[in-house]
């Protein structure tokens, strides 16, 4: 089938290559030059496991092909995936500009039936929205559907190749039947392509995150309470998960979620919900919580020096918001270095993907080093941010060797107590036992 995608962000990169991946014929528009340059010349310009391997080969194969030029892009196209950016306007709520200018140029070029799909996260509504723009462009047939992405950083395209579930927002049946074509390779394990109408597609995309960011921080205010009783949260989760009404998965504490999904679309909810004079309590409180817990990791190292970092060293290990990315958007470690240089600290951090991002947001503030060794020189304490895999079974010679003080504050849980205190660590983690 032939595809146009509107938007090579992250979304719209990945949604683009794995269509073509099936087989598809891709067309991808950007209105950044540059970046469609660099793409014709076969550079991915972000980081994502296993996209760069597709991007390369259905490029060589002819598939997969990227434009500036918005009309060549639809000319042939079935259908038109929209992956725009919806960043939270001033008052919260996402903002349409891109979603709703792109679907007047595009009704403005159609010369025969269109599906146009939104892919990018939108309030409810907005297919309404992006319907009523278009008509009042065109005269030609098209419809308007709602096809939210469920798409995991760092596993983007297992997400999109093998989805659990897809959900199609449209009550058109020439659309519905070209979604369903469209999808059918993606679902061959039986997993249900879900149709419905656009309005309760649209919900249920923040509907689910909303979901997923009330587990965290449910779990965040076991974890604190656990400290405070002397219980340990790693227990509590493994307890309650194993009741499969609960599950295993996204129970794990930390120190407050991140990334541009969650924060910004639980927001985005709760506006929604006001505007629609409904008080959404629970997810005020989510937030209020995650605001807190962002701050979690600081708040013990103040009381540990008793609120003086003046001069004091300290070595990160982490910036991305989450492993297996170089994302920073909403990462905890922004706020955490923050709290930390405001306060007179000297920060080292390493990264293994994201400090060119972070140099780029906070300049000479703090420092990078080489490797996550190098980053413990003289360190007075050492704070791990994010869970990557080379944190979690370090080489503790070499950690011992490097840092002033054995001293770790981990917002991740990523070593075993007994461990820390056999290496005679001092170990503060997040709703476990205080080792010291
Ligand atoms: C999320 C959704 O999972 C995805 O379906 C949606 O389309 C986009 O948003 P993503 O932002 O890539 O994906 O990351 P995810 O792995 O879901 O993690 C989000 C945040 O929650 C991270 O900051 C992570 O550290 C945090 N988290 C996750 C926890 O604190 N505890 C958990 O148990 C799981």
């Amino acid at each position: 089938m032939k595809i146009a995608v509107v938007g090579t962000g992250y979304v719209g990169l990945v949604t683009g290559t794995c269509l073509a991946e099936t087989g598809n014929q891709v067309i991808c528009v950007d209105i950044n030059e540059k970046k469609v340059k660099m793409m014709q010349d076969g550079k991915l310009p972000i980081y994502e496991p296993g996209l760069e391997l597709l991007f390369e080969r259905n490029i060589q194969q002819k598939r997969l092909h990227f434009t500036s030029n918005l009309a060549e892009a639809i000319a042939e196209a079935k259908i038109i995936f929209m992956a725009l950016p919806t960043p939270p306007g001033g008052d919260g709520s996402a903002d349409l500009s891109y979603v709703l200018g792109a679907a007047k140029d595009i009704a403005k070029l159609i010369t025969e039936y269109k599906v146009v799909v939104t892919k990018s996260t939108v309030p409810v509504g907005t297919a309404d929205k992006v319907t009523a723009v278009m008509k009042a462009h065109t005269n030609i047939d098209f419809a308007v559907v709602s096809n939210p992405e469920f798409l995991r950083e760092g596993v983007a395209v297992e997400d999109f190749m093998k989805p659990d579930r897809v959900v199609v927002g449209t009550l058109d049946e020439r659309a519905r039947k070209l979604m369903a074509e469209l999808y059918s390779p993606y679902v061959r394990q039986g997993n249900p392509v879900i149709f419905m109408d656009e309005r309760s597609s649209e919900l249920t995309k923040y509907a689910a995150n909303s979901f997923l960011a009330t587990k965290i921080s449910f779990m965040n205010e076991i974890a604190n309470l656990c400290e405070l009783v002397g219980a340990d949260v790693d227990m509590v989760r493994r307890g309650i998960g194993s009741d499969e009404r609960i599950g295993k998965r996204f129970l794990f504490s930390g120190i407050g979620y991140g990334g541009s999904c969650f924060p910004k679309d639980v927001q985005a909810l709760a506006k929604s919900a006001e505007e629609n004079k409904y008080d959404f309590r629970i997810l005020n409180s989510v937030m209020e919580v995650n605001e807190v817990q962002k701050r979690v990791l600081v708040e013990k190292v103040k009381k540990y020096f008793k609120g003086d970092l003046k001069g004091k060293k300290f070595a990160i290990w982490g910036l991305a918001f989450k492993p297996e990315t170089d994302d920073i958007r909403e990462a905890p470690a922004l706020y955490i270095i923050d709290d930390l240089v405001a306060a007179g600290a000297i920060v080292t951090a390493f990264d293994p993907e994201a400090m060119n991002n972070v140099k780029g947001v906070v300049g000479d503030k703090i420092s990078f080093a080489e490797n996550q060794y190098d980053a413990l020189k003289d360190a007075d304490a050492l704070l791990i941010v994010t869970e990557w895999s080379v944190f979690r079974t370090p080489d503790f010679e070499q950690m011992e060797e490097n840092l002033k003080s054995k001293v770790i504050f981990d917002g991740r849980n990523l070593y075993d107590l007994e461990k820390m205190i056999d290496l005679g660590y001092y170990y503060n983690s997040i709703g476990r036992k205080l080792i010291s």
